[in-house]
């Protein structure tokens, strides 16, 4: 008997064979199974139902928390639509889905499961550059915290290139400009593809550990 219609796996890891060793036989044939756990592929997943289950694997992100999140997700081998609607369903609960290749999650992790705090160290860092330059820290924070959310809502809602948005904001010779010219002379574009490089080797990597 199928005691619930979805089971959301949101555990550790390192204890996911244990939980999913406990309540598989509560866990009906045409029921959905969610992981949100990460790194851990769906056929070892599979392996610890030791039957056939319906599956499907989520890389959520932390803006899920105020209804904003993106989750990108892979059906497992028994999914089928209807498991895929219910999955639509719960993850847009929290904010947009997107289906991708299971092989392409550990690329997601690295570009939005770790994305947040890219934004959040930027943020930090405008916020100390407004402190040293005389701006006082809580008037710096809210100033930050609204141009971040803004320009996020411009990406979101006019759906132009961020380069396009770039060139509208920089007028010839203004401060935009003045900006822009010392991100680029300092490799800023260089940091950000070795970091986000790094978090997908690092993705690769736990994905082997698991
Ligand atoms: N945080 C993120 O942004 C993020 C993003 C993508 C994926 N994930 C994945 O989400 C999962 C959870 O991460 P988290 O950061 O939310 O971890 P967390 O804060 O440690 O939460 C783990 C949850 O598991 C419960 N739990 C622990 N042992 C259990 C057991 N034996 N049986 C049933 N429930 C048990 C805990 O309940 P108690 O509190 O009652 O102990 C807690 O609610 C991980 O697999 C992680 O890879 C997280």
């Amino acid at each position: 008997m199928s005691l619930s219609d979805v089971i959301i796996l949101a555990v550790k890891p390192r204890i996911l064979r244990e939980v999913v060793e406990d309540i598989a036989s509560g866990v009906g044939k045409e029921a959905l199974v969610i992981s949100i756990a990460a790194g851990v592929p769906l056929a070892k997943i599979e392996s610890f139902f030791k039957r056939p289950v319906c599956l499907v694997r989520v890389m959520p992100n932390m803006p899920a928390l105020v209804g904003s999140g993106v989750s990108a997700f892979s059906l497992g081998r028994h999914a089928t639509a209807r498991h895929r609607k219910i999955a639509e369903a719960v993850l847009g609960a929290f904010g947009e889905c997107v289906p991708v290749p299971e092989k392409a999650l550990d690329l997601v992790t690295a570009v939005s499961g770790s994305g947040p705090a890219y934004f959040f160290l930027l943020a930090e860092k405008m916020i100390e550059a407004a402190y040293e330059l005389g701006m006082k820290v809580d008037v710096a924070k809210r100033l930050v915290y609204q141009t971040a959310f803004g320009s996020g809502r411009i990406l979101v809602e006019q759906g132009e290139d961020p380069e396009v948005l770039i060139e509208r904001v920089a007028s010839k010779g203004g401060t935009t400009e003045a900006a822009l010219k010392v991100f680029k002379k300092q490799g800023f574009g260089k940091v950000v593809r070795d970091a986000v490089g790094a978090a997908y080797r690092r993705s690769k990597e736990m994905r082997e550990e698991n």
